[in-house]
């Protein structure tokens, strides 16, 4: 019998991730159907149920209903722990288990396909909701120096970075494990929050690696960032992608920061994790990142 699996969200018609995962099945020969489901807001668990009732291995989970997610598996990985979402569910004869695989598509798609020397790189991270704390402690992991927190709304940015700097480091994942055994002796981790945008400055910035997390860019709106810190950055990246540059990189390009990418990468890259923990198998990236490119546009 054929294996299913599903994006899920609300809304969903815009996923890619179909297309993706087809991809990824063809290319490797995984006999898997793989749909978009759009539960409604206040029905994720039904839905999943549902799901599963009809015969569902597993399924990536998008906005809004990480945080769910996490809250409804049994199992979950010592990155979805740390995080306090999820975005891939996989089932089997024990129930859910859950994993986080958006830090590592952010993390691979930086380092292999933009090349991007993460070791001992300063990185500032705008914004501090789900989708900047899934990807702190994997940035920590590939060898960054530090993490800097910045959002609109400040407290949020110190929550996060209280949250996620602790000493008590989390183990790496293990497929199967429940939630993750704290290390307490270990040391805290160079997490910090910043003041706000506005206060960010260029000499923190310089050589820095700007990561936009906040779903500003979907409306076009301009994080107020100075323009010297984006002269002063290496590299901009916004984890939102499409046709046109968002207003985050076109302003990061017209300050002179050097390199511009956008999350179209990162994208595929957490998909490719999500269907190797489904299928046991690594399928290869840049074909499938190659025709979303051509038929997206953008750069
Ligand atoms: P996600 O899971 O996409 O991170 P979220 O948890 O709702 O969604 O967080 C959205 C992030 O975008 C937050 O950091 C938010 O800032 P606030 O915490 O101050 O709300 C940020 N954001 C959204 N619109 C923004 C805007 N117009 N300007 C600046 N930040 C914005």
């Amino acid at each position: 019998m054929t294996d299913r699996y599903a994006v899920i969200g609300n809304p969903i018609a815009h996923s890619r991730s179909p297309f993706i995962h087809a991809r990824f099945a063809a290319q490797t020969g995984q006999d898997l159907a793989y749909d978009r489901l759009l539960a409604p807001l206040d029905g994720f668990e039904a839905a999943v149920q549902a799901f599963v009732r009809a015969g569902g291995r597993g399924l990536n989970v998008t906005v809004p209903f990480k945080e769910q997610a996490c809250a409804l598996a049994g199992r979950r990985s010592a990155r979805v722990e740390a995080a306090g979402a999820a975005n891939t569910l996989s089932f089997d004869a024990n129930g859910w288990s859950a994993e986080n695989t958006d830090g590592i598509g952010l993390v691979r798609d930086l380092a292999q396909r933009h090349r991007v020397a993460l070791a001992g790189k300063r990185v500032i991270i705008l914004g501090a909701g789900g989708a900047a704390s899934g990807v702190v402690l994997p940035l920590l992991d590939a060898g960054v120096l530090e993490v800097l927190i910045v959002n609109r709304t400040a407290a949020r940015a110190v929550a996060l970075a209280e949250r996620l700097g602790v000493g008590a480091r989390p183990q790496p994942a293990v497929a199967g494990a429940g939630p993750h055994p704290v290390n307490a002796g270990a040391p805290p981790r160079p997490v910090i929050a910043g003041a706000g945008f506005e206060a960010l400055d260029a000499a923190r910035a310089d050589g820095a690696l700007l990561i936009n997390t906040t779903s500003a860019g979907l409306s076009d709106a301009r994080l107020p960032v100075p323009d010297a810190v984006f002269a002063a950055a290496a590299f901009a990246y916004d984890m939102v992608y499409g046709a046109r540059p968002t207003a985050f990189l076109a302003q990061a390009a017209a300050m002179g920061c050097p390199r511009q990418a956008d999350g179209l990468g990162m994208l595929v890259e957490q998909a490719a994790e999500s269907f190797r923990l489904w299928r046991g198998v690594a399928p290869q990236t840049e074909p499938v990142y190659r025709q979303l490119r051509d038929e997206i546009g953008g750069a």
